[in-house]
């Protein structure tokens, strides 16, 4: 298990490498977010070291676990843990995905029997927080890597609080108490969601209106709430301006200091805070397969200033 040292303030100690007592290792990835936790197997954690775990999460926003071997039923029983599960969302095709597990979400480019077994297919997935076009969008994603192509296809993270406290204090004045339309016409990878209709007009298109600058329920942290770029429109501003404030803003939401891109291999699993982080995928080559399951983790509260 991952335990928590006992002689300095804890988060001091997730600053650096931390080797536990009896295992559990916590390794901040050098980059704007994110840590690996090394040595766990994550059908074995006990309270404590969920316990651990979960603080991990808090503090680095972003965990990686390499090695998992995890059935589906082992994977939904990890997730669990964090809360309650969503029930997927439907792939772009309408369909639903592995039978018996309601809450499994696949992405991938592989086609069998001449139907995608998944979403996003190969090509890149621009910058987004999941299902923020809802109400009450998930507050974690886990990503479980089945197969994956020999290059390509590494997943991105950014860290959307020091996206905010980069902002200059004028700019973060500007902000406090505007909120912001998260699309919903299109998924990360470009394709239309099922039973919508295209549209490019930030102002007709659906979606979910949150606050630009969201407080963080459990850090109690403030960062920048953006959920993509397309389609997003900033509520009761003529539109040249919004989108002039919006490209603003996203120059520092994804500014490379901040940012984390993860090569993938089978086994390893991602945790993401899907209130705090954003993330996007690199394109492969079609050629190769890449199978990711997806679980997520509803929300207590709803983003709120
Ligand atoms: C996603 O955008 O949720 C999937 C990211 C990935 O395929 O790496």
């Amino acid at each position: 298990m991952v335990h928590e040292c006992d002689t300095t303030d804890y988060m001091d100690q997730l600053s650096l490498s931390t080797k536990s007592a009896r295992g559990g290792q916590i390794v901040p990835t050098g980059g704007g977010v994110g840590a690996e936790i090394r040595g766990l197997d994550l059908r074995r954690l006990d309270e404590e070291g969920f316990r651990l775990v979960h603080r991990a999460w808090i503090n680095h926003q972003v965990l990686l676990f390499r090695g998992q071997h995890l059935s589906a039923g082992e994977l939904i029983a990890f997730s669990r843990r964090f809360g309650t599960l969503e029930v997927a969302p439907n792939q772009e095709t309408g369909q639903r995905f592995v039978e018996g597990h309601p809450e499994l979400y696949i992405v991938s480019n592989v086609i069998e029997n001449g139907r995608a077994i998944g979403s996003l297919g190969s090509g890149e997935a621009h910058w987004h927080t999941d299902m923020s076009y809802l109400t009450d969008p998930p507050k974690a994603s886990i990503l479980y890597a089945l197969e994956v192509p020999p290059s390509g296809g590494d997943t991105g993270f950014v860290n959307l609080y020091a996206a905010y406290e980069a902002l200059p204090a004028a700019l973060q004045a500007r902000l406090a108490g505007l909120r912001v339309k998260h699309d919903g016409t299109y998924n990360s990878g470009g394709y239309v969601r099922h039973g919508l209709t295209a549209t490019d007009d930030p102002l007709a298109a659906p979606g979910e209106l949150h606050p630009l600058v969201c407080t963080h329920p459990e850090s109690g942290r403030h960062m920048l709430y953006l959920g993509r770029r397309r389609n997003a429109y900033i509520e009761g501003l003529p539109l040249p301006e919004s989108e002039a404030l919006l490209d603003e803003i996203w120059t520092y939401a994804t500014r490379e200091e901040f940012t984390w891109h993860h090569q993938w291999q089978v086994d390893d699993l991602i945790l993401w805070d899907n209130r705090c982080t954003m993330h996007r995928r690199d394109p492969f080559d079609a050629m190769h397969r890449r199978i990711m399951h997806r679980t997520q983790i509803k929300a207590e509260t709803r983003p709120s200033a």
